[in-house]
C-alpha cells in the first residue's frame, strides 16, 4: 500500500498547480499586450457577411434563419454557411479572442470593436449597382464609407491610432457577384455590350482604388481573397443537364479576375510604400477539392446540403429554404446552399492561407508570415 501523502506535500502540489496556471495566464496576457496583430477589418461578399445583411430590411440575401447557422455555436447570425466562416476561422489562427462583430448591429460599438469590425454584405460586389437584384446592399464603397465615417471617429482619429491601424489585417474577399449578378445577368439580358475584358478591367481598377483608400485611412496589410469557381456551384449546375459539369464560362471570367487581383498585389506594393498584401487563391483550393472529392474527405460536390427552391418554386436558387431539411453528414458536402461552401471547405481555405508554403495557393507568403512582419 502507498504511503498516505503528508498535509505538507499535499499542499506544496496545490501551490505548484495554482504557480503553473498563474505562470501560464501570466505568460498569455503579456503575449497578448504586444500581438503583431490586434484584428481585423472586413470587406466583401456572402462569404465573408457575418449578419450585416439582417439589419438591411429589403435585402433578399439573408441568412438568419434555420438551417443557416446549424453548426455555428450562436445559432443562425446571418452566416452564409453551416458553421464558421473563412474570417471567423482566420481570427482563431490569429488568436483573436472573440469574433469580428458586424458593423450594422447596433451593439457594435465600444469595446466591442477594438478587434476590429465586419462590413461585409451578402449580394454586395465592387461596383455600386451590383446587387440591386438583391434588393438592398452594402456596397463596397459603402463599406469603406461607413470604416471611415463611424469607425475611424470612434476609435478616434489620433495620430497614434492611424499608426495602430498597420497592427490590423484588412480582408476584402469580393467580386464574384459582379460576375453573377451583374455581368452575366445583363448580358443574358442583352442589355450590355461590354466585353469580358474591359468589365474585368473596370472591376480591378476600381477596386485598385478602393484599396488605396483604404491605405490612405492607414490600412498597411491586406489579404485579397480570390473569387470561388462559381461556375461549379450547384446553383450554376443547374443549368446543365444532369448537373455533370462546370460552366466554363463563368469559371474562365473569374479566372481572369483572379489573374488581374494577383497581378494587384505586386502592383500597389511597389506603389504605397510598406504595403504589405496577401493573395488567397481559394479559387484554386476550392477547384482542387471539386476535382477529387474523395481523395479530400468528401462525398458530395456538387449538390446544396441544404434545401434550395429554384425561382419556379420561388426560392432564389441560391439560398436554403427556411427551415428546410439538411443533408445528415454536413463533413461530407462540398456545398451548403446553392453557392457558399460548408463549414469544412471553409476551414480548409483558412489553414491554407495562414499555412500554406505553396505560392500557388498564397502569394507572395501566407498570412502567419503576414502576421510575423
Ligand atoms: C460619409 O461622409 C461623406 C462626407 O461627409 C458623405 O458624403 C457620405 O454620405 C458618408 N457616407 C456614409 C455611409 O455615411
Ligand atoms: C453592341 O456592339 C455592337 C458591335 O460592337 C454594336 O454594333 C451595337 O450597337 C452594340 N449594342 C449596344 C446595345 O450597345
Amino acid at each position: 500500500m502507498a504511503p498516505k501523502p503528508s498535509k505538507r506535500s499535499i499542499s506544496f502540489a496545490f501551490f505548484v498547480i495554482v504557480c503553473l496556471h498563474l505562470c501560464s495566464c501570466y505568460g498569455k496576457v503579456s503575449a497578448n499586450n504586444d500581438p503583431k496583430i490586434r484584428g481585423m477589418f472586413v470587406f466583401g461578399s456572402s462569404l465573408v457577411d457575418n449578419g450585416n445583411n439582417n439589419f438591411l430590411p429589403n435585402s433578399l440575401a439573408k441568412a438568419n434563419y434555420f438551417p443557416y447557422g446549424v453548426d455555428f455555436p450562436h445559432g443562425s447570425t446571418g452566416r452564409f454557411t453551416n458553421g464558421k466562416n473563412v474570417v471567423d476561422l482566420l481570427g482563431e489562427l490569429l488568436k483573436l479572442p472573440t469574433f469580428i462583430p458586424p458593423f450594422a448591429d447596433p451593439t457594435t460599438k465600444g469595446r466591442r470593436i477594438l478587434y476590429g469590425v465586419n462590413y461585409a454584405s451578402g449580394a454586395s460586389g465592387i461596383l455600386d449597382e451590383t446587387g440591386a437584384i438583391a434588393g438592398q446592399v452594402f456596397s463596397l464603397n459603402k463599406q469603406i464609407e461607413n470604416f471611415e465615417n463611424v469607425t475611424l471617429p470612434e476609435f478616434g482619429n489620433g495620430e497614434d491610432f492611424r499608426k495602430s491601424l498597420a497592427h490590423y489585417l484588412f480582408v476584402v474577399g469580393t467580386g464574384g457577384n459582379d460576375y453573377t449578378f451583374n455581368y452575366f445577368l445583363s448580358r443574358d439580358k442583352d442589355s450590355s455590350n461590354v466585353s469580358l475584358e474591359a468589365f474585368t478591367t473596370k472591376l480591378t481598377t476600381t477596386l485598385s482604388r478602393q484599396l488605396k483608400r483604404l491605405y490612405n485611412l492607414g490600412a498597411r496589410k491586406f489579404v485579397l481573397m480570390s473569387v470561388n469557381p462559381n461556375g461549379c456551384t450547384p446553383m450554376a449546375r443547374t443549368m446543365i443537364p444532369m448537373h455533370e459539369r462546370c460552366i466554363q464560362s463563368v469559371n474562365r471570367a473569374i479566372h481572369l479576375f483572379n489573374t488581374n487581383l494577383k497581378a494587384m498585389v505586386d502592383e500597389i506594393q511597389l506603389e504605397l510604400p510598406a504595403s504589405k498584401l496577401v493573395y488567397v487563391n481559394s479559387y484554386k483550393i476550392v477547384r482542387d477539392i471539386i476535382k477529387e472529392p474523395s481523395s479530400k474527405g468528401f462525398e458530395d460536390a456538387k449538390n446544396a446540403c441544404c434545401k434550395v427552391p429554384s425561382i419556379e418554386e420561388g426560392g432564389t436558387g441560391t439560398l436554403c429554404k427556411r427551415g428546410g431539411s439538411i443533408c445528415s453528414n454536413r463533413r461530407s458536402n462540398v456545398f451548403f446552399d446553392g453557392l457558399h461552401p460548408t463549414e469544412t471547405v471553409n476551414a480548409i481555405i483558412a489553414n491554407k492561407a495562414y499555412y500554406s508554403n505553396s505560392r500557388a495557393e498564397v502569394y507572395p507568403m501566407n498570412i502567419k508570415q503576414l502576421s510575423q512582419i
